[in-house]
């Protein structure tokens, strides 16, 4: 198993209030991770973490260290615009750019100068929406804006957008939640078809999701990572409390 993404010992801050409290965790391309736990425990800070977004929260910080292939992404030298290419992020509400379905996924490979010509734009935004599960739908009305479509559709668009800067990890924070059972139905059979190819972590509520989705399930408390393992023995057999109360819903 080769591990993509490594944090050690990370601890994060916005301001005197510890969001995330001496955590290690490691992710890999062979498994989906899934992070669960109550509200406000850390996980959307893990994920911002991963990709440097909370550089831009006032008064964030950060102690440890996480490493891409190795590399530290806090490293001088590391570039932060192609960081967040590598390490793409889906969030929780759909939020497709105001333009059409076609520049939505053309937006990253443009800025990043991924594509020469049109041809092989259009190449990349039709791989990155079959990738998605998307391009049947929307093949012939490519022209249309992405705000469009319907949020299930949504959700997959800014899926194709993130897989068309050719990322390694890619984050989905709630991506489910705001859609109905039928697309997140969707949704959940396009991650079991891109693991494998991508590092992938989702932080999800749903404790049936994690356990139809994931391989490796982290549980997290009061910005502790309190057990981290295969999803069926944490589901099965949690070695915490916490983690026992927590998924069989007695909070959360
Ligand atoms: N931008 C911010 N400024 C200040 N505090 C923040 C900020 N973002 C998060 N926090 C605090 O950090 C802690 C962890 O928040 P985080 O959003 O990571 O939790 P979460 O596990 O994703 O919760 P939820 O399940 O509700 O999304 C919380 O106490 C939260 O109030
Ligand atoms: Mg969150």
């Amino acid at each position: 198993m080769t591990v993509k993404m490594s944090a050690r010992h990370v601890s994060a801050y916005y301001g005197d209030l510890r969001a995330l409290d001496d955590v290690s965790i490691d992710i890999d391309t062979q498994h989906v991770t899934a992070l669960i736990g109550p509200s406000g425990c850390g996980k959307s800070t893990l994920l911002r973490l991963l990709n440097r977004m909370n550089d831009a929260v006032p008064g964030a910080r950060v102690e440890g260290s996480i490493e891409l292939d190795g590399q530290d992404i806090h490293a001088r030298d590391m570039d932060v615009v192609e960081l967040r290419a590598r390490v793409g992020m889906v969030f929780q509400k759909p939020n497709p750019f105001p333009k059409s379905i076609y520049d939505n996924v053309a937006y990253g490979p443009r800025i990043h100068g991924l594509a020469r010509g049109r041809g092989e734009l259009d190449a990349v935004v039709e791989t990155s929406l079959r990738r998605a599960g998307l391009w049947d739908e929307v093949k012939d009305r490519l022209d249309d804006r992405g705000t469009a479509l319907s949020g299930g559709q949504q959700q997959r668009l800014c899926i194709a957008r993130a897989l068309a800067v050719d990322p390694e990890v890619i984050l989905m924070d709630e991506p489910c939640s705001a859609l109905d059972p039928i697309a997140t139905a969707r949704i959940e059979e396009l991650i079991g078809a891109l693991r494998g190819r991508y590092a992938i972590a989702i932080v999800t509520h749903n404790m049936q999701q994690a356990a139809r989705v994931s391989q490796r399930t982290a549980f997290f408390y009061a910005g502790r990572l309190v057990e981290y393992g295969d999803t069926s023995d944490i589901f099965t057999n949690p070695r915490a409390t916490s983690t026992k109360d927590y998924i069989t819903g007695r909070y959360g």
